[in-house]
């Protein structure tokens, strides 16, 4: 079951043309999506508007090879290891739902461009990962939903509350969840469950406006912007990260040793005190 190209198989009822037709609608409305979203929001105006004011209270210049540097970090960091989350549950249920929907999404290409029929064997090492994908996708996913978002977590929501925000997570789950069943029920077209797979394709590729997919692309470049603030020293106009124990910060802040000696402790971030339980 595992090592069927079900896009091959499906080749006899649909021709590849018209898939490969689909996916290439698919891109478009991705990019059409997000294009809309950012005039909508005007997003990409305010990006650019908050960047030049950075710059006129920058304390020194960024080069072009520490922004290439910052830029490698995200990279690194924030993109490739999902490094913004603090928190170690979220953040591996993010890897594991990011990861999870590309090596998902990049061989449902693969074999519909590289293998469309079952004249072309398709080697087994691609379907097999269309498999991990889409598990690893509803795992990362279904431990989100149920567990892990705030609505559940800290505000205390019942998981079946539904919001247009959620359109992304459950498009996401819906696509998942009715891709594994259609290989479970055998592939084909004549299947109730490649429908359901084929429709929560197409919302969850074609609601990109209304959801949160395109932060894949955002988030990125927000993090970037805010590395290059540190690094230039405008830091979005925030106070610096004093040392209360510096005796030049206390000189400047006289009520620091008054109230909390010479040598006050470091109590860390107040949003991490205690667990939010108050509902
Ligand atoms: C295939 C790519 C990706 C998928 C499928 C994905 C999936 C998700 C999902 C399901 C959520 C939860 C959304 C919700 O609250 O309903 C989320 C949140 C988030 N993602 Fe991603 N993501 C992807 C790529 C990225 C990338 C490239 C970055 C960063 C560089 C990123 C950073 C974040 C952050 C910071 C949040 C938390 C947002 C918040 O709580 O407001 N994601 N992502």
């Amino acid at each position: 079951m595992f090592v069927t190209n079900l896009f091959a198989g499906l080749s006899a009822d649909i021709s590849p043309s018209i898939m490969q037709g689909y996916i290439i609608l698919m891109i478009v409305l991705v990019m059409g999506g997000t294009i809309l979203d950012m005039i909508h929001k005007k997003s990409a105006k305010y990006f650019f508007a908050n960047a030049e004011k950075a710059k006129k209270s920058a304390k020194r210049e960024v080069g072009g090879g520490e922004k290439v540097a910052i830029a490698t970090s995200v990279l690194v960091k924030e993109v490739l290891t999902s490094g913004e989350f603090d928190n170690p549950r979220r953040r591996l249920s993010h890897l594991l739902t990011m990861w999870g929907t590309v090596i998902f999404i990049v061989t449902t290409v693969i074999m519909i461009f590289g293998y469309p029929t079952t004249e072309t064997p398709t080697p087994a090492i691609i379907p097999q990962l269309w498999h991990v994908g889409a598990l690893m996708l509803a795992v990362g996913g279904y431990w989100f939903w149920f567990a892990i978002r705030v609505d559940v977590s800290a505000e205390g929501l019942p998981w079946f509350r539904v919001e247009r925000a959620d359109l992304f997570i459950l498009s996401l789950l819906a696509t998942s969840t009715f891709a594994l069943l259609w290989s479970y029920m055998g592939g084909g077209a004549k299947n109730v469950y490649f429908v359901l797979f084929v429709l929560s394709n197409t919302v969850l590729f074609g609601g990109v406006y209304w959801s949160k997919f395109a932060h894949m692309f955002f988030k990125p470049a927000a993090a970037f912007q805010k590395k290059i603030t540190r690094a230039d020293g405008s830091r979005e106009n925030l106070p610096p990260e004093y040392d209360l124990t510096d005796p030049e910060v206390q000189r400047k802040f006289p009520d620091i040793p008054m109230y909390m000696g010479k040598n006050p402790p470091n109590m860390g971030l107040c949003i991490k005190a205690e667990r939010a339980k108050h509902y």
